[in-house]
């Protein structure tokens, strides 16, 4: 597996985007508050933060906010490069199942990174998501 690297200033930009960015976070019931951006081949930055909703269900990651918001700006052709997760709390928090499966389908060769046990880490999507699903 290709262990991507993305050179230092990118990912410093990218870890500062994602910490602005988390500080819009809507997270009154888990009170976790969570920041990701998202590089684009194309060198653009997408910032998105958790929105939670008083029906806990409608909450969206802060990683799917970013994705949506780079689609919906820019057209579904997207390939993203990176992913950068923070969170408020300076806790161990890796992209969720859900937000995996929608990384893998813009960026089946996305690095990201993010808080592991053990400290800042960094994974290539298909580590954090073997065998993601794509229609045949
Ligand atoms: N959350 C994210 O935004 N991204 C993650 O990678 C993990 C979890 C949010 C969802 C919810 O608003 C809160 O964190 C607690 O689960």
């Amino acid at each position: 597996m290709r262990k991507k690297t993305l050179p230092a200033d990118a990912r410093a930009t990218l870890l500062r985007s994602a910490k602005k960015v988390m500080k819009n976070a809507h997270a009154p019931y888990s009170k976790f508050r969570v920041g990701a951006a998202i590089l684009l081949s194309n060198g653009k930055i997408f910032p998105g933060c958790n929105v939670e909703n008083a029906s806990y269900g409608m909450t969206n990651c802060a990683e799917r906010t970013a994705i949506f918001s780079a689609v919906a700006q820019l057209g579904p052709m997207i390939e993203i490069r990176a992913v950068a997760v923070v969170n408020g709390q300076g806790v161990p928090c890796s992209p969720c199942g859900a937000c995996r499966q929608v990384i893998y389908e813009f960026g089946p060769d996305a690095t990201i990174f993010f808080q592991g046990a053990k400290g800042p880490k960094q994974a290539h999507i298909t580590e954090l998501l073997p065998e993601g699903f794509r229609l045949p």
